[in-house]
């Protein structure tokens, strides 16, 4: 199994982007194996097993409290679970941090998005990854680059709503801040990303902004991983569904051999 220090290793043998000619479907990017997780005497997760493959978007839906940010949390390496399995690309991996699961090419935007709110637009997309130019004393944060970088990812994102983006985010509109959280992500270039609701509470011509922005991530060949409550979207980014019913796997649908009622059937655990 691999642990932290060895992760540097493993990703130093696999490139952190697969290169954009890779195919979709592209082998398995992620798989979790009989994950369970007790919140004292209540159980989240009952061996929940699911995986994504390179290129590949899988929904996790389930009702309110079904254990989909619990698992989410998991993988991202926040929560510690009582047991289970992770594999990335096919090798067993321990996840036991969040600089774990970077280590391994995992980047989570979580329900309750984490922006720096006394930072504005453009230290928040770059926090930790600052880039520079020079080097030894004369080394200086790239500013010039990183709003240009901004500029880019808001307008490639069709973001028209962020005039200012030295304006300390906490200044910002709910879903204007989550707008940044997602292009944060995005910018990154995680081989494996998991979005925790990103469409909650976004307008409708936001919300097709990030559904388009997950499908060109796909073409890229990135594995993603969305919760979403919205039948609807997740019929336009899926290819596959897994639903969670009670903290365990209610059923798994490839979208195009099924339909948004059997969907919410398993939802409500009447299939
Ligand atoms: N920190 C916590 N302490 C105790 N119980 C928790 C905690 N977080 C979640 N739970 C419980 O674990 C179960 C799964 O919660 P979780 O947040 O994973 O659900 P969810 O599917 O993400 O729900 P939602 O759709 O409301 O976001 C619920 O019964 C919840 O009450
Ligand atoms: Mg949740």
């Amino acid at each position: 199994m691999l642990n932290g220090a060895a992760g540097r290793r493993f990703l130093k043998r696999r490139p952190a982007s697969p290169p954009p000619s890779e195919p979709p479907g592209g082998g398995e990017a992620l798989r979790v194996v009989d994950v369970t997780k007790w919140y004292g005497s209540v159980q989240a997760l009952d061996r929940v097993s699911m995986s994504v493959d390179v290129g590949e978007v899988v929904a996790l839906v389930g009702d309110n409290g079904a254990g989909k940010s619990t698992l989410v949390d998991v993988i991202a390496g926040v929560l510690a679970p009582d047991s289970g399995e992770f594999y990335v690309r096919g090798e067993r991996v321990a996840i036991r941090s969040t600089d774990d699961a970077a280590l391994f090419g995992i980047r989570t935007v979580h329900q309750e998005h984490t922006l720096a709110d006394n930072l504005d637009v453009v230290e928040n997309l770059f926090l930790a990854r600052e880039l520079h130019r020079g080097v030894g004393p004369l080394r200086r944060l790239h500013f010039a680059s990183m709003q240009q970088r901004t500029w880019a990812a808001l307008s490639e994102l069709g973001i028209s709503t962020i005039s200012d983006i030295r304006a300390p985010v906490e200044k910002m509109s709910g879903g204007q801040r989550q707008t940044v959280t997602v292009a944060r992500a995005t910018l990154q270039n995680y081989p494996i990303v998991v979005l925790d609701e990103p469409t909650a509470g976004l307008g409708v011509a936001e919300v097709q902004r990030v559904l388009q922005l997950i499908l060109r991530l796909r073409a890229q060949g990135t594995a993603i991983v969305i919760v979403s409550q919205n039948i609807e979207e997740i019929f336009e980014v899926a290819d596959r569904i897994v639903v969670l019913h009670l903290g365990k796997v209610g059923a798994v649908f490839r979208r195009a051999d099924t339909t948004p009622e059997a969907v919410v059937g398993a939802v409500m655990g009447i299939a």
